[in-house]
């Protein structure tokens, strides 16, 4: 049947995953993956997670699979729909990409590990879906585990990340004694291990099994029907607007490993889950996905790590349109025009080329050097440029040199090449003009090495500086060079804005006793 366009673009969700590492985003992932009918074996992504290797493993590995995109956006079909996943890698691999993807999507899927509750890496991707207004989905995972109570985790939500929070479903025990779930959203109670349509047991009009059932004799049955009696009076009612707007998460319990709950989680999901939505131009201009003409915006670009093959591969979100193969796109930054002939799409398992994508898919291209990250991409005559992505806070610092000086012309081409491909940050010491890279993971130094040996023939010394608190400054004029110190070094970004880097929070906290006037603030 031929689909318009139209139908194509309405079809698509495209979304990512959120975690801490090991709470299960790899497991779920396979799951959803096989629900699609992407993958046969639900083990397949596992063994190929980045995450689980050192980060010397990594690099060879990106030698053997070429480029490691596989796994960067995978699709499937669903009831009619289109489903991008987008991975944010994790563990070794965090990095400022990892924000950035979040820049591409239009909702997010927040996994939690019921025993662990809110962590350090959550919080930090969380706020950067915060930000951007996207709804946020809840998924509690390893309910076949013993963990935290249902309600504190809910409270937890709420007081750790701010985000007001509304159960689908309900927990009936936990651990070996987890029952299933109440599933209030479809009315009905999801056993745990029992397998097909009787898995489902109906509910009367006052909220109870409607037939007799042993469950009715557990007392976790009872808890769970109590704690819901809670959550009917005193907890927050379920608005649709409010979950797209990422005010309200709409919460799940379940286990990924066990497949329990998975399918339902899904299909909720997918109700309620956006479709691409517009971007804004930075003339505040809205474009809509339906428009013709083909734009996109780069989120990131993924180098390619074996020396042989020196192209890189630059993945654009499409905002509005379809892409077709062959078509010639222009650059605004550039003012260039580039035929894109060579274009991939990545799916869970083959490498796939792509012959047409519409809005909401993520595309790669291939790249000689020519693109940035945040370029605008645009298929027709128009000339705008999406709105910029956010810099981030680098969290991690090193002091860098070239091993040889006499290479100093290379190493600063290099560097700056890097920086402005988005992937490192630099800063520059005050009068000593010492280099000093930024990043928010420790793989982005290696890449960085990696890369400027590679693509620069230029050796790189790099001292390790250690964790540190960067801050900018409202009233830049006001500060003195005698305010820092061996715990706050004062340097200067690329943009030549200064920056405190406290050497921890509590450096921080006593700067400002000392410096109250001093008007400090972080980037997202
Ligand atoms: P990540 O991508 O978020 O880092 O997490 P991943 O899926 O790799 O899961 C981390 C660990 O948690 C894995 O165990 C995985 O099997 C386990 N896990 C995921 N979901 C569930 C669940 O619902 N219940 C239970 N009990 N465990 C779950 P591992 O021992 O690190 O890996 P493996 O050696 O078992 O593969």
């Amino acid at each position: 049947m031929e689909h318009s366009i139209t139908d194509e673009i309405n079809a698509r969700r495209t979304f990512a995953i959120i975690s801490h590492p090991d709470a299960g985003k790899t497991t779920i992932t396979e799951k959803l993956l096989y629900f699609g009918g992407a993958i046969r074996d639900a083990g397949t992504v596992k063994g190929r997670k980045t995450g689980k290797y050192a980060t010397s493993d990594w690099m060879e590995i990106e030698k053997q699979r070429g480029i490691s995109v596989t796994s960067s956006v995978m699709q499937f079909d669903y009831d009619g729909k289109k489903v991008n996943i987008l991975d944010t890698p994790g563990h070794e691999d965090f990095s400022e990409d990892t924000y950035r993807t979040l820049m591409a999507v239009d909702a997010a899927v927040m996994m939690i590990d019921v025993a662990r509750g809110v962590e350090p890496q959550t919080i930090k991707l969380f706020k950067v879906c915060r930000m951007r207004g996207i709804p946020i989905f809840t998924f509690i995972n390893k309910m076949d585990r013993q963990g935290k109570e249902p309600l504190d985790l809910m409270e937890e939500l709420e007081e750790v990340l701010g985000i007001e929070s509304y159960a689908m479903n309900w927990p009936i025990g936990m651990g070996k004694e987890f029952l299933g779930i109440y599933d209030r959203f479809n009315n009905r109670i999801e056993q745990a291990r029992v397998e097909g349509e009787d898995r489902f047991l109906a509910l009367n009009e006052d909220g109870e099994l409607a037939d007799t059932h042993p469950m009715m004799d557990s007392s976790y049955y009872d808890q769970a029907l109590e704690d819901i009696m809670l959550l009917n009076e005193a907890g927050n009612e379920f608005s649709e607007e409010r979950v797209a707007k990422g005010e309200l998460t709409p919460v799940f319990f379940g286990s990924a490993l066990t497949n329990f709950g998975v399918q339902t989680f899904l299909e909720t999901f997918l109700q309620f889950a956006p479709r691409p939505q517009a971007r804004l131009t930075t003339e505040e201009e809205a474009i809509n996905p339906h428009e013709e003409e083909f734009s996109g915006f780069i989120f990131k670009i993924q180098a390619n790590m074996n020396p042989a093959h020196r192209d890189r591969i630059a993945f654009v979100r499409i905002v509005s349109g379809a892409f077709n193969r062959g078509m010639t796109v222009t650059v605004p930054r550039l003012s260039r025009s580039f035929k894109l002939t060579q274009t991939t799409q990545f799916l869970a398992d083959d490498r796939e080329t792509v012959n047409e994508a519409v809005a909401g898919d993520i595309i790669g291209l291939h790249d000689t050097g020519n693109y940035q990250i945040g370029d605008t991409v645009i298929g027709g005559k128009s000339s705008f440029s999406f709105a910029a992505l956010p810099q981030f806070t680098p969290e991690l610092f090193v002091r860098v040199t070239a091993k040889n000086v006499m290479k100093s012309k290379h190493f600063h081409k290099g560097i700056l090449q890097l920086v402005q491909e988005g992937a490192i940050q630099y800063y520059r010491t005050l009068h000593t003009e010492e280099l000093l890279l930024g990043a928010v993971g420790q793989l982005q130094f290696e890449v960085f090495e990696h890369r400027m040996k590679n693509e620069y023939n230029v050796e790189v010394q790099m001292e390790n500086i250690g964790s540190k608190v960067a801050r900018w400054i409202h009233n830049e004029a006001d500060v003195k060079e005698s305010m820092a110190g061996q715990r706050a070094m004062l340097v200067k970004d690329r943009y030549d804005k200064l920056v405190f880097l406290f050497e921890n929070d509590f450096a921080m906290r006593w700067f400002h006793d000392r410096n109250p006037e001093i008007e400090l603030y972080s980037l997202l």
